[in-house]
């Protein structure tokens, strides 16, 4: 049975108190004195679920299954209480499936953009089984307590706390090396076809007819590729007569896989394990960069682009794919949420970006700030091709439909050359 995750609404309020009534029953009865289910309101509960829905210092993200919340996290992401952890509750009947570990690392994502570094929660003393969650995901069980009310009356409860200051290039070597098995398959799909671009797998045939070619001259030319992943982008330059291609990616299983398609497709090429942001090499030392949601979107383009000038010879290529800035203001939080025509988070200082449903973080700038960052390394614009699903697409991409993408660009290609 699949379960959804999407932010609680306040019709939410009956299922969740519903479940959350079980859980006080089964976890916290027996651990506090004197607390007993005849002292447990959940017409009470119904209506805080519904205020903390509807609180905007609060984001509640709720598990369900078939639209019924069967699971909550609540995090505390402005006010007084920011950086705390108010609440993760699982229903009893869909404990031990993983759902409580999700909505723990749901709240924690939304904590971390928030801005958010410090955080903390609190747990009834004795909780074995929620203590064990946390401490198997990171958090620190501190020697202090604090004092909870009941209707009761008082009780203990631990303080549990977690430090969210792991930058940008960690989280995403760990995101990647976690799900680099996942694109494999992919990868090898792409490395036995000819070029094409994107999630929407535009045919570079396509564009080169259409004028709008993405690959730039390669003949005898000295290629590198920041984020290379599986390393087809590389093998296709290879294939289209450049004499060098070098693969740089931070994400050692990603190397692996890479190596492995070489092996499979014959054509072996040098692959180093580093950072878009820092790279390795020389000044002056290719004569295209070029990457594909590599460094493009997972690298500050404030340090990568200027990586990517250093190391290209006058009259280097520099060209990248990436999600447009218009898809990042109306992409659902949730990948496989709704794509929205409404514009639902501002382009005005758009840079890096977190997603509530994964650890990867992102980074996405509006035209004028990429248009002015090229220049100042200097790079002319020579071209911003957009794409748009080719016939036979399917339905669905992550984040966006197709209809979404026939009538918006959801992805383009920064085509820019660099005169020193
Ligand atoms: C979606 S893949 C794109 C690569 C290729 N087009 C593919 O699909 O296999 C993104 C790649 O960027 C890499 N990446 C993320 N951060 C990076 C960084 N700081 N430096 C170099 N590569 C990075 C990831 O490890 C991942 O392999």
């Amino acid at each position: 049975m699949d379960v959804i995750y999407r932010y609680g609404l306040v019709s939410d309020a009956d299922a969740m108190a519903a479940y959350h009534h079980q859980c006080v029953v089964q976890a916290y009865v027996p651990r506090i004195d004197g607390l007993t289910e005849e002292l447990l309101d959940p017409q009470r509960w119904v209506t805080r679920f519904a205020e903390w829905i509807s609180n905007p210092d609060l984001a509640t993200v709720v598990a369900t299954v078939e639209g019924v919340a069967v699971g909550h996290s609540c995090v505390a992401v402005g006010g007084e209480h920011a950086g705390h952890v108010h609440h993760v509750f699982v229903s009893p009947a869909r404990q031990r499936q993983g759902i409580g570990q999700e909505l723990l690392a749901v709240g924690e994502r939304l904590l971390r953009r928030a801005g958010c570094e410090a955080i903390e929660l609190h747990t009834v003393v004795g909780n074995a089984p929620a203590i064990a969650l946390y401490t198997s995901n990171g958090w620190e069980l501190t020697d202090r307590l604090v004092e909870e009310d009941s209707p009761a009356g008082p009780y203990n409860e631990h303080v549990l706390v977690k430090d969210l200051t792991t930058g940008h290039v960690g989280a995403n070597r760990s995101h990647w090396d976690e799900s680099a098995p996942d694109w494999l398959e992919r990868g090898r799909r792409s490395w036995a076809s000819a070029p094409h671009w994107g999630e929407m797998m535009v045919q570079e045939s396509d564009l080169v007819a259409a004028g709008a070619g993405v690959l730039p001259e390669l003949q005898g030319r000295d290629v590198v590729e920041f984020g290379c992943g599986t390393g087809y982008v590389s093998s296709w330059c290879l294939a289209a007569g450049a004499s060098v291609a070098v693969g740089l990616d931070n994400s050692g299983a990603q190397l692996r896989s890479a190596r492995l398609l070489q092996g499979e497709f014959d054509r072996p090429f040098p692959l180093i394990h580093g950072n878009a942001e820092q790279v390795p090499f020389r000044d002056d030392s290719f004569d295209v960069v070029i990457n594909e949601y590599g460094a493009a979107i997972w690298c500050d383009p404030y340090h990568w682009i200027p990586e990517a000038a250093r190391v290209l010879r006058s009259g280097g290529d520099l060209v990248f794919l990436a999600s447009t800035p218009l898809l990042m203001t109306c992409a659902p939080d949730f990948e496989w949420g709704q794509t929205s025509e409404q514009l639902l988070r501002p382009m005005r200082d758009m840079h890096e970006m977190r997603w509530p449903d994964f650890d990867g973080v992102e980074f996405h700038v509006p035209h004028g700030d990429m248009i002015r960052l090229l220049r100042r390394y200097g790079f002319e614009v020579m071209d911003l091709i957009e794409l748009y699903p080719p016939p036979g697409a399917p339905e669905r991409f992550s984040f966006y439909d197709r209809d979404w993408a026939e009538r918006y660009p959801a992805e383009e290609v920064w085509v820019a050359r660099f005169s020193g």
